[in-house]
């Protein structure tokens, strides 16, 4: 718009100046004209009254004065007559110019003198009349009187001022004329080209080849869709390139690291597109409370964990709920940006919720409902009519999303977690072709817990919209086809771990989910700095050492492990001033009333715990209540002698895989719950029930008192376990299952 205002713009300057010279011009010819024709008439009028007048001068006939004056009374256009005796006093006026006896003539006298007839505008009342004064002479060419006609000259104006609106109008139509045929040559020489040139793109974008037609055009726009065509012919040769060697290099290597994932999804996925579907967006712009700044910081969630090396090593879309008033300022028109921002690896879609959206849809159904009925800590799962009707509200909203954005053929869609059941069938509804998979984060309860939720049929059905659901252990599996075989009407076929429903089949996996940003990073220099400044701040020289890292969160575990700490220290009280436990806990999900109430009970615990044991520097437990980076959590990992992992029920946990992980001398040791899918995997972890708070005691004293070379042995087997089944061989196995479902 702006291009095209810069262009037209200073046509219709131009084409407005010569038009107004123009007028100008015409209009005081005009003028000239009209009162050039003016006096030639108001000098014809005196000079037939010449006759008459020398008569009333000669006889003194007054009378015939004053019905020569009033017969201009009735004129049209015309003022008025005068006429003066030869002293130059008037003998006779037509009343309705009457007034005009008080104006001053000064060059009446002269006129008289030099018997010379005078033409000339002048103002009378508000307007400007045309005066013209004729001596009348007798036959001794003396004068004798003098008369003068007035002519009223504001029709001249009254002209002209027709004339200009003619002058506008035209001016006008030709402006409108001007800029409709400006508007047309400038679309048809470069909007529809370029028109034209963006759907090639856009079909060339989502892979709808057959589309693609060659283009006709001459001249440079010629000549740079030309060369368009030669960077996207050797886009499309590239890409098959990169996946043929991609499917070579996935045959040499063992173990899975980013650059293998990589290969695979060139090999297995090639041009087709991969999308990401979470609730939890993986990078969230957020204002720093300390400098009021504005600041990106990833969010403590295993979702973005697991996936973000996932996206960041193979590129992609990852479409989720940006969720803070900052987000918006950093999106562009598509509500999109590339992320990680320092170094744009994919495209994050943000997805706009209302607070009501929000509430009902994500604090309400999914954190109320559905993650106390999967995680079955005995608390009451809340399911209310109008959540379910905000959450299906707002899976419509991200399926509109999802849709806008999948290109022409196969694409693959992977959608995280419980807050989108319904997604998979909205999308497959739509896009047929599609390839869908579901991983579900948390547990998966047995039938008669799930049948709890009012909604289960239509949750099921939602869910069967998938192609591949995935869960991170295969007891989760069974107990979600148990749930299909029981509460729907389905087959489950248990040789080949699917769901058949309405002629669609659904396959069944476990893939047990895994770390992967903690291989590649060293440890640095400056993790040693950081570990000396944690340690002089909380005086931890010389002290055991222990931590947990988590969200506030009831399935944690965090109060029963405060109680197993307490514990400890009773039954072991030789330990008291030297061992320390460093909680870190992130407030999550703050609005929900059991959340809140959970802030509190945990604040009150370990006030309580720390002043029963205190003694002067000294207290058991370390409490850091905020959010912390996966930066900032790195050193904590590095100078603990043994981390907590207390959860009642988890999926998998992903922070003991991480300390693991990040347990590069294959020191400490790791205290895991027996609940969590991770406990499958880490067998030479101590495990733990955290319910028995005197069996978690002892662990803790065993833990503690285990012989260095025991712990660097299991510390060895488990990071063997975590470092072979990384995030990357997690994601390797789902995409070579989800396009062994579909051949591409
Ligand atoms: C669990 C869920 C994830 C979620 C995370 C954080 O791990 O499985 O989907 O991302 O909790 O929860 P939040 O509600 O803060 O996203």
């Amino acid at each position: 718009m702006k291009r095209i205002l810069l262009f037209i713009l200073p046509i219709l300057f131009l084409v407005t100046a010569v038009f107004a010279g123009f007028g100008l011009i015409q209009a005081s010819f005009e003028e000239e004209r009209l009162i050039d024709d003016l006096k030639k008439k108001a000098k014809a009028v005196n000079e037939s009254m010449e006759l008459s007048a020398r008569h009333i001068f000669l006889e003194n006939d007054l009378k015939a004065a004053y019905r020569l004056v009033e017969s201009f009374q009735k004129r049209d256009r015309t003022q008025g007559c005068v006429i003066y005796d030869k002293e130059g006093k008037i003998l006779a006026i037509t009343e309705r110019i009457s007034d005009w006896r008080d104006k001053d003539k000064p060059y009446l006298s002269d006129i008289l003198a030099s018997k010379s007839p005078r033409g000339t505008l002048e103002k009378f009342r508000e307007y400007s009349v045309y005066s013209y004064i004729l001596p009348v002479t007798d036959d001794n060419e003396d004068v004798i009187g003098a008369i003068e006609v007035i002519y009223d000259t504001s029709y001249v104006f009254t002209i002209l001022t027709q004339l200009w609106k003619r002058i506008s109008a035209s001016l006008i139509v030709l402006l409108l004329f001007i800029v409709i045929i400006t508007l047309l040559i400038q679309r048809q020489i470069f909007i529809l080209p370029v028109r034209r040139l963006t759907q090639w793109f856009t079909h060339f974008q989502r892979g709808e080849i057959d589309k693609l037609r060659p283009f006709k055009e001459n001249g440079e726009f010629g000549k740079l869709i030309t060369e368009v065509e030669q960077v996207a012919l050797g886009l499309r040769v590239a890409r098959k390139v990169v996946s043929d060697n991609a499917n070579a290099r996935i045959q040499r290597e063992d173990t899975w690291t980013e650059a293998k994932l990589k290969d695979l999804v060139h090999a297995r996925l090639g041009e087709n597109a991969f999308f990401v579907v979470s609730n939890r967006e993986p990078y969230m712009h957020i204002i720093d409370e300390a400098t009021g700044s504005q600041k990106c910081i990833r969010p403590a969630s295993g979702v973005v964990t697991a996936i973000d090396p996932i996206l960041r090593a193979c590129g992609g879309t990852w479409i989720a709920h940006g969720s803070t008033k900052t987000d918006r300022n950093f999106v562009n028109s598509k509500n999109k940006l590339g992320v990680p921002t320092e170094d744009n690896r994919y495209i994050l879609k943000r997805v706009w919720l209302t607070k009501e959206e929000e509430e009902g849809y994500y604090y309400g159904f999914s954190n109320e409902g559905l993650w106390p009925l999967c995680h079955v800590t005995h608390t009451r799962p809340i399911f209310r009519e109008t959540d379910w009707q905000m959450y299906k509200k707002v899976n419509q909203k991200f399926a509109e999303n999802v849709l806008e954005e999948l290109p022409a053929k196969d694409p693959f869609v992977f959608i995280q977690d419980y807050h989108f059941t319904m997604l998979p069938k909205m999308i497959k509804e739509k896009r047929p072709d599609a390839t869908i998979a579901l991983f579900w984060h948390i547990p998966w309860p047995n039938p008669e817990v799930f049948a709890i939720c009012p909604y289960h049929q239509e949750i099921l059905d939602g869910m069967f919209g998938c192609d591949l659901i995935g869960f991170h252990v295969q007891n989760h599996c069974n107990n979600f086809l148990d749930t299909a075989n029981r509460l729907t009407e389905c087959r489950v076929d248990t040789e080949k771990f699917s769901v058949v429903r309405k002629n669609r089949e659904t396959f069944i996996r476990s893939f047990p989910i895994s770390v992967g940003g903690y291989m590649s990073g060293n440890s640095t220099q400056f993790d040693e700095n950081e570990i000396n400044k944690i340690k002089k701040e909380f005086k931890l020289q010389d002290k055991i050492i222990g931590v947990g890292v988590e969200r506030i969160d009831y399935t944690k575990g965090i109060i029963e492990r405060i109680l197993a700490i307490d514990r400890f220290f009773e039954k072991y009280p030789e330990y008291r001033n030297k061992l320390v436990f460093l909680q870190l806990a992130a407030p999550s999900r703050t609005h929900i009333k059991r959340y809140h109430e959970l802030i509190g009970e945990i604040d009150e615990l370990i006030e309580k715990k720390n002043w029963k044991y205190s003694d002067g520097d000294w207290k058991p437990i370390v409490y850091l209540k905020r959010y912390f980076s996966s930066e900032e959590i790195r050193p904590y990992y590095a100078l603990a002698d043994f981390c907590i992992v207390s959860s009642l029920h988890d999926g998998m946990n992903l922070v003991a895989k991480e300390y693991v992980a990040s347990k590069k001398d294959s020191s400490g040791a790791l205290i895991l719950s027996k609940f969590t899918g991770a406990a499958r995997e880490l067998t030479d972890a101590v495990l733990i029930n955290p319910y028995s708070i005197e069996e978690f005691a002892d662990a803790i004293k065993f833990t503690v008192d285990m012989p260095d070379e025991e712990k660097r042995k299991r510390m060895e087997n488990m990071r063997k376990v975590v470092l072979e089944n990384n995030v990357y061989k997690w994601a390797g196995s789902l995409i070579t299952e989800l396009t062994s479902l579909k051949k591409v």
